[in-house]
């Protein structure tokens, strides 16, 4: 399968029989995503949670493509209000399609629409494992601090391949935060995200790099380009 970062926490995890998956469908006012909505086509779309720089063009897209959204209840109620075709689930929750399942679980973080400055409750924010039967387990942190659930849920019980975790500080984790996640989490390949998008969360990725090694030595530090592809087997 695939896997292609659309910058900030946006990608695309494509399987190989053409299954595409998108996450956090920030591109329009994402500066480091170089598409348009246009150049997407999924099958289903997964919302960690309501920020702006999450959910995204998420309405726009499905409404293109007919995507099916998953995302916490209430994001998906209000989807529905929408006329979107979405199923909203619960940490725990785990949803099975042929060859593969998507689970939610936590993540510590808050989650809100603003509606023009009027901010609304929008569930509790989450993160993804997309377990890719005969393939590879991806985790995706959403937005978060570090919390013990990374190293006894995560790491522990689902165990990753790979881990799309935040270092961008400000809002997340930051770089030394996300490196102890690396080495709770203990993934073969740990991925950067939600940093550079904007100054104020401005890092390098190469440091980060370096703390993971020094946490970690047995997990790789992969760090992408907006539209560049990891592939495996
Ligand atoms: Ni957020
Ligand atoms: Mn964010």
């Amino acid at each position: 399968m695939k896997l292609k970062w659309l910058g900030h926490s946006a990608f695309e995890l494509i399987r190989n029989d053409g299954l595409n998956i998108l996450v956090d469908p920030f591109i329009q006012g994402n500066p480091s995503c170089p598409i348009s909505i246009n150049e997407l086509n999924p099958d289903i779309i997964c919302i960690t949670h309501a920020h702006g720089d999450h959910f995204g063009d998420a309405i726009e897209i499905a409404r293109n493509t007919n995507a099916l959204v998953i995302s916490n209840y209430e994001i998906s109620q209000y989807l529905q209000k929408s006329g979107i075709r979405s199923l909203g689930i619960n940490y725990g929750s785990e949803i099975s399609t042929d060859h593969m399942s998507i689970r939610m679980l936590d993540a510590r973080h808050t989650s809100s629409y603003d509606f023009e400055g009027d901010i609304k409750y929008a569930g509790n924010p989450g993160s993804f494992l997309f377990d890719f039967k005969n393939d590879i387990k991806i985790f995706h942190a959403g937005d978060t601090g570090l919390f013990s659930d990374l190293k006894f849920v995560v790491g522990e019980i689902y165990k990753p391949d790979i881990a799309l975790l935040p270092i961008g500080n400000l809002f997340t984790m930051d770089p030394k935060e996300a490196s102890i996640a690396a080495k709770w989490i203990n993934p073969k390949i740990v991925i950067p995200m939600h940093y550079n998008t904007f100054p104020s969360i401005k890092q390098d990725g190469n440091y980060f790099m370096q703390l993971v090694k020094n946490e970690n030595p047995n997990c790789k530090t992969l760090i992408l380009k907006p539209l560049e592809t990891y592939e495996t087997k």
